[in-house]
């Protein structure tokens, strides 16, 4: 059985992007896979994180994946902190890692923006710490939204060049999973920006936890064009807030934008959009109560992550054993 990891940041409550792109399509791959799901705090903090939101915003993180069907009984879920292998493989990979090769990385040029001087070294090598967190477990399959397979193709380099570089075959090739027709779901303000948590815009997403008037009048508000839908795919082009609307249904109706459109087309934003809103809370609703739910045990789960970090060592600590061995470090003990 194929082993998968993926993982998602605790810097605020999660997005439709979020859900759509990642966390629904890793639900059903728990039937045939070994999975590890990992709430990223060391990735959150390579930008500021005040520590009592940090500790929160982990906790919900946790919540939401449970109630999306994350399922922690056969599969593990866990928290980046609590297993010392991550920082302990990235470092290792920090020095396999070419300056060239981050230097490429479009997501850090958009974060860092202007202000490249002023961010932490960690955002720069983030990357790294990603490659570690995969490779850790040798795990083969990375289901992600599209924003992140650039930073995929650099874990295959840093394991390529670790193999070569220790002359060993030791991390095997990882294959990007980028499911679904909202692999990458825009900003409802701006058809051609990707829809994240940071924005600071709260209109140009829908979260989690928004309630059904506020998906309501958010979906109203959608930046769309004049016309009415086509009733093909092609009539999409040149039409980034369409083409976000139409991938968002088709999503969330586990169908495809041609089905879409063949029910839809010649329809205008105006009767199109109160179905999408009618749809989004009919999806999002339920997993906000359950989300709540089981906020209202806390340590229930956090038992569960400490359950789920003891199951993860298991796995890695042998793993980063074994690369440490090969990069020549003295046995500890
Ligand atoms: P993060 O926390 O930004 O996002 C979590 C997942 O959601 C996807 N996603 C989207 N998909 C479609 N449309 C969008 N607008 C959208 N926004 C976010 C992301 O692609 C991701 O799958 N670096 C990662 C977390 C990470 C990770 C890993 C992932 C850390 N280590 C190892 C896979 C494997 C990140 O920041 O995701």
């Amino acid at each position: 059985m194929a082993r998968i990891f993926s993982g998602i940041q605790p810097s605020g409550i999660p997005t439709l992007g979020n859900y759509l792109g990642a966390i629904r399509n890793w639900v059903p791959l728990q039937d045939e896979h070994e999975c590890l799901w990992c709430v990223v705090d060391l990735h959150a903090i390579t930008v500021w994180q005040e520590p009592a939101a940090l500790a929160r915003q982990t906790r919900e993180m946790a919540a939401v994946l449970l109630a999306c069907g994350i399922d922690p009984a056969r599969h593990v879920l866990f928290v980046q902190s609590h297993v010392r292998a991550h920082a302990q493989l990235a470092w290792i990979f920090n020095c396999v890692a070419r300056l060239g090769w981050l230097n490429r990385m479009t997501q850090f040029k958009d974060k860092a923006g202007k202000d490249r001087e002023a961010v932490s070294a960690g955002l720069y090598v983030y990357p790294n710490l990603m490659a570690a967190d995969i490779l850790a477990y040798h795990a083969t399959k990375v289901p992600v939204g599209d924003d992140q397979r650039q930073h995929l193709e650099l874990a295959n380099d840093i394991a390529q060049k670790f193999n070569h570089d220790y002359d060993a075959a030791f991390f095997p090739p990882i294959e990007p999973l980028i499911l679904g027709p909202a692999a990458r779901v825009m900003s409802l303000r701006d058809g051609t920006k990707k829809m994240s948590k940071s924005d600071p815009s709260d209109q140009s997403r829908i979260n989690l936890n928004d309630d059904a008037d506020t998906i309501a009048l958010k979906i109203r508000r959608a930046k769309t064009d004049a016309d009415p839908l086509p009733s093909e795919p092609e009539g999409l082009a040149n039409r980034p807030e369409a083409r976000n609307l139409v991938g968002i249904y088709a999503a969330l109706t586990s169908t495809t934008p041609s089905a879409v459109l063949a029910e839809h087309g010649g329809k205008g934003f105006g009767a199109f959009k109160p179905l999408l809103a009618d749809l989004l809370v009919s999806v999002l609703d339920p997993i906000a109560r359950e989300t709540d739910r089981l906020l209202a045990d806390p340590a229930e789960i956090d038992a569960t992550l400490r359950a789920g970090a003891a199951r993860a060592r298991a796995i890695a600590d042998p793993i980063v054993a074994e690369t440490e061995r090969l990069v020549g470090f003295l046995p500890p003990r």
